[in-house]
């Protein structure tokens, strides 16, 4: 069964209870149960919080080795860090970046992104709904290379 590892950054340890009119009120307990569920035994999901971005980097270069999909939702570090950016340049886990909110849509320096790029894809601004959209990407089957 594929492994997913499920990452989260600093602060979601705080969803339900921080900014709820952004994030809502869903904790990131109640996010990890929707998305076990909606897994199934299609997935084993690995679903970690730290708020300290070495313990991201770790954690991408482990799920790197063992081939693992990522799904990242590196929070501020998204806009700060070239240490996840390299650590999954390096690592080449397959990995989603994700959030909650819509980030193009709030202040500008949340609208760049330093993980982007070397991301297969990036999917924002769904709630908890993001999470479950980026393991549907991740599971679905590969498309037809075009001719
Ligand atoms: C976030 C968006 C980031 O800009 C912010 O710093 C977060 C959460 C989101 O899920 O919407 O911590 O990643």
């Amino acid at each position: 069964m594929r492994r997913i590892f499920v990452l989260n950054g600093p602060n979601l340890n705080l969803l339900g209870t921080r900014e709820p009119g952004i994030y809502g009120t869903l904790s990131l307990a109640d996010i990890e149960e929707r998305l076990t569920a909606r897994a199934g035994d299609r997935a084993e999901i690995v679903f970690r919080q730290s708020n300290h971005e070495g313990e991201l980097v770790t954690w991408i270069q482990e799920a790197g080795a063992e081939n693992a999909g990522v799904m990242l939702n590196a929070g501020a570090y998204t806009h700060t860090s070239v240490a996840l950016r390299d650590a999954i340049a390096g690592a080449k886990a397959e990995t989603i970046e994700i959030h909650l909110s819509n980030t193009h849509a709030r202040e500008p320096f949340r609208h760049r992104s330093y993980i982007s790029a070397v991301c297969r894809g990036v999917i924002a601004g769904f709630g908890p709904l993001s999470y479950e959209l980026a393991l549907e990407a991740l599971l679905a089957p590969e498309p037809e290379a075009q001719a």
